[in-house]
């Protein structure tokens, strides 16, 4: 299998690894497909990711997928980082070979789900915001892999 020198960068140095303490978003999905676990931990103050952590049981292509998406989110607007989509990602890891693909699928939801704890804390329904959050339908419909379920 043939890895980009990002996707191996990150994965030999990844960025934001570990918990935050004083996290108000915090967000855990599992892989329909591996059963690999993400969690993602948001600091967030007035609508903005002011820091953010990750750790993951999972694949090289899931750690670096996941150092790349919390770079892409640091410091950025809770709109803006509702937008990030695994395409995004696999993009700017200069891509990921086909099977690895569902791989970046967990960074997405994770932090989807980090930014809907954020919501449902403040006592706001967050499916306004962030959608509804079917991981199985997601991983269905949204991401190019190969898998049958
Ligand atoms: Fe499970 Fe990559 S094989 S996340």
């Amino acid at each position: 299998m043939i890895y980009s020198a990002k996707v191996m960068e990150h994965f030999a140095n990844p960025r934001n690894v570990g918990e935050l303490a004083d996290a108000n978003g915090i967000g855990e999905v599992g892989n329909a497909k591996c059963g690999d676990i993400m969690k993602i931990y948001l600091k967030i103050e007035n609508d903005t990711i002011v820091d953010v952590r990750f750790k993951t049981f999972g694949c090289g292509a899931a750690i670096a997928t996941s150092s790349m998406a919390t770079e892409l989110i640091k410091g950025k607007p809770l709109s803006e980082a509702l937008k990030l989509t695994n395409k995004a990602v696999v993009e700017a890891l200069d891509g990921l070979p086909p099977v690895k693909i569902h791989c970046s699928v967990l960074s997405e939801q994770a932090i989807k789900a980090a930014i809907a704890d954020y919501y449902t804390r403040l006592g706001i329904d967050p499916t306004p915001f962030v959608g509804k959050l079917d991981s199985e339908e997601e991983h269905e419909h949204g991401c190019a892999c190969d898998c049958d379920e």
